[in-house]
């Protein structure tokens, strides 16, 4: 008898950003809108792609239109939520997302942490919109297809200006130029050339971390309030207990150097955690991470940045 064999799929979900923005000058980099148009059109505006989706199928959703500084956690479920519908189909080997640069790294710890799979989740981007003179675009969009075809892939990654990136590395370090992201002292992950995929070490596998499903059922409005603040010279302790009167649930607090706070902050922290507040400390440095014991609060895991401990604090408290 004869068995047709499936095409496998590659499913890209759109969420707006500047690769799908629009301005009224080829030439204006800043003056434009973000998110405009569709991820279908972003496809077929791309020469050959269907040289590097190598046999694959291609599906889109649209699933959210928006500049990613407006990012919120309904999208984040939702967007989960497609995620996990794609990937339990047998057929469906990666995800591709298209994101705005501003809080992509978020959106990319967010995934990770409640994404229960090894087929790649790849977010890509741009810095210049679809009409510009010269979009980074579609090549980061052919470089992410290269990604979720590979087959050494797994996990969450994130692929712009042909670096690949981890969820845990990944950052976006600059304002203007294209190759806005790092990874820090760990470096990228690997690099993609000419289509081709290179990695630099082993294969990238997803780090390894509880698995926060209830993010995925439970109401974003019942998610807890978790905010990010910063220790500075001059810092007033009074945002402390402003946040705590109005309800926060979850404090991540960027310190000085080795995670080192400014007294008055250090005591009305101590304070919130007192009356129940969780507080989580990292440093506010660009680069390393906090060593050894701190005082008097828990160091966030694994030299997260505040704005993913922020998630990972988030998470934790949902249960
Ligand atoms: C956004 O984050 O949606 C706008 C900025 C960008 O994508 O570079």
């Amino acid at each position: 008898m004869f068995n047709a064999k499936k095409i496998q799929k590659v499913v890209v979900l759109g969420t707006g950003g500047t690769i799908a923005g629009t301005g009224s000058s080829a030439l204006d980099h800043t003056a434009y809108t973000a998110g405009q148009l569709s991820v279908q059109h972003l496809l077929d505006a791309m020469p050959g792609l269907q040289d590097s989706l190598q046999g694959h199928e291609l599906v889109c959703e649209q699933l959210a239109q928006l500049d990613s500084k407006d990012m919120g956690h309904a999208t984040w479920q939702v967007l989960a939520q497609r995620c996990v519908h794609w990937l339990s189909q047998a057929e469906v080997d990666a995800i591709v997302i298209t994101h705005g640069t501003d809080t992509l790294e978020e959106s990319a710890w967010f995934l990770h942490r409640v994404l229960d799979s090894h087929k790649p989740v790849v977010l890509t981007c741009a810095m210049r919109p679809a009409t510009a003179l010269a979009p980074d675009g579609p090549q980061n969009l052919m470089d992410a297809m290269a990604v979720a075809c590979d087959a050494m892939s797994r996990g969450v990654l994130a692929v712009c200006a042909g670096r690949i990136h981890s969820a845990l590395e990944v950052q976006k370090v600059h304002p203007y130029r294209l190759d806005a992201f790092s990874s820090g002292e760990s470096g990228p992950l690997g690099f993609v050339e000419q289509g081709t995929v290179r990695w630099r070490g082993t294969a990238p596998g997803p780090a390894v971390h509880t698995r926060t499903s209830c993010a995925l059922t439970v109401s974003v409005a019942e998610w807890p309030w978790v905010a990010v603040m910063h220790s500075h010279a001059g810092a007033d302790a009074r945002q402390v207990s402003a946040w705590v009167s109005a309800g926060v649930k979850g404090l991540v607090v960027a310190g000085t150097g080795n995670g080192t706070l400014h007294q008055d902050v250090q005591t009305a922290l101590a304070k919130a955690q007192d009356q129940g507040v969780a507080v989580r400390l990292v440093t506010r440095c660009a680069e390393g991470q906090i060593v050894g014991e701190t005082a008097s609060f828990q160091t966030a895991p694994r030299g997260l940045n505040a704005f993913k401990a922020r998630i990972s604090l988030m998470l934790e408290l949902l249960g």
